[in-house]
């Protein structure tokens, strides 16, 4: 089918069922040769018209969390319907059953087996559990970096003053000059008495991706055991946990999975499960299950039913185009900056070190200035970032940005740089 042809077809089936064209596109589509699917701005403009955005200004802060496109969150409503409807009948009947299956499709989709993984609120519910159920003793140390997040960070200051635990931090350089120099820095804080590091699969602040499966074999030669900061990876890019060969992994799935908020996942090495300790008491006492640290109490069912609906959504695209996609989106904006004077890119250069994040200062501004110009002057909304080694902005499009907008975004940074 000519591609043409092909969205004229997608623009009829559309008004049926949005998730259906999608699903065509996905297998019955052949394109003529060099064709490149992340270039194609006719087909992500169709993606587009699955959201609803606010038109007041151009949203490049996408990093707090994704909003959901409507068809995910238009089955969200169904779901708080239904549950609103048959209430406990629902409760009592499927509910369990019902999460199980999703987190089973979520292991699927993240690489582990289901009995390691289990749905949680966020990120910071599942690294905290770790972290604070983990069975320390006093002098203890643990490991994790400056650019690291700020909860994480908290509860291990909090474990310290609890336990005794000694926390050793490492800082993670906007540039690496290859993978060995980061496996290296961590490596170097390791001692006899090291139990855990956090590592971020993908920093918040830069979009730098490190290299994670390398720092598990360097540490776990060193018995040391590795719990991964995967906050930004489900839905960005393509998560594979078993070939990661980490201890534990947690992520926020209302970030790139663009579920409705409130949903995250945790996965724990099967070995390790009988060694947490969980955040609420359950009563499984099969030390190695782990929905033994799965209690919530009561909670909103209607989010953990539509992650489906978002994973659904996910696969109708393809996690490698939408990975490929958000990769472009950055090269686009981020490529023409580093050449300009007063510009400073703190993401690093080679293509696999991020993908859709990444972060941009101007030498004599502060990031805080510069988020409060560029959403003034010229309708750009984005984050500022001072911590650490990082100044700038945090830049997130999504797969629903535009080149027009990023063109925008890009002559406002030109404009601002050359205004001194
Ligand atoms: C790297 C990182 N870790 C953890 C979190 C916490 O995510 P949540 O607030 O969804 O728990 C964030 C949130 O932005 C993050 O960027």
């Amino acid at each position: 089918m000519e591609k043409r042809t092909f969205l004229r077809h997608i623009g009829r089936f559309a008004a049926v069922t949005p998730f259906l064209p999608y699903a065509l596109q996905a297998s019955n589509t052949e394109f003529p040769d060099g064709y490149v699917l992340e270039k194609d701005n006719d087909f992500w403009q169709r993606i587009r018209a699955d959201y609803a955005l606010k038109p007041e200004y151009i949203n490049l802060e996408n990093g707090y969390y994704n909003i959901a496109p409507q068809p995910v969150l238009n089955k969200f409503l169904d779901h708080v319907k239904k549950v609103n409807y048959e209430g406990s009948y629902y409760m009592r009947t499927v509910q369990w059953d019902n999460k199980k299956g999703i987190a089973a499709r979520l292991a699927h989709l993240v690489g582990c087996a289901a009995e390691e993984l289990i749905i949680t609120r966020n990120t910071t519910e599942s690294l905290d559990l770790i972290i604070s159920g983990y069975p320390w003793k006093s002098g203890d140390e643990a490991i994790f970096a400056m650019q690291d997040y700020g909860a994480m960070k908290d509860q291990f200051e909090l474990i310290a003053q609890r336990f005794g635990v000694v926390n050793k931090v490492v800082s993670i350089p906007n540039h690496p000059k290859s993978d060995d120099e980061i496996v290296a820095l961590y490596e170097a804080k390791i001692t006899s008495k090291t139990r855990l590091m956090m590592v971020c699969h993908m920093i918040n602040i830069t979009g730098q991706i490190l290299p994670v499966r390398k720092i598990c074999e360097m540490a776990h030669g060193h018995g040391v055991e590795v719990m991964v900061d995967g906050a930004h990876c489900v839905g960005h890019i393509d998560v594979n946990i078993e070939a990661l060969d980490c201890d534990y992994y947690g992520s926020s799935l209302h970030k790139w999975l663009s579920t409705p908020l409130g949903a995250g996942l945790l996965y724990v090495a099967k070995k390790n499960i009988q060694k947490v300790w969980p955040l609420l008491a359950d009563a499984i006492d099969e030390p190695d299950n782990i929905y033994r640290l799965n209690h919530t109490g009561t909670h909103p069912v209607h989010t953990d039913l539509a992650i489906a609906d978002a994973m659904d959504y996910l696969e109708i695209i393809g996690m490698d185009r939408k990975e490929a996609r958000l990769r472009y989106l950055q090269r686009y904006w981020s490529d023409p900056l580093r050449e300009v004077e007063q510009v400073v890119i703190n993401t690093p250069v080679e293509v696999h070190r991020s993908c859709g994040i990444a972060n941009v200062g101007i030498r004599h501004m502060s990031p805080e200035n510069l988020a409060k110009t560029l959403m003034d002057e010229f309708g750009v909304f984005t984050v500022a970032i001072d911590r650490a080694n990082v100044q700038g902005c945090r830049i997130t499009p999504n797969i629903y940005t535009t080149t027009e907008e990023l063109d925008r975004f890009v002559g406002a940074i030109k404009i601002l740089a050359a205004r001194r």
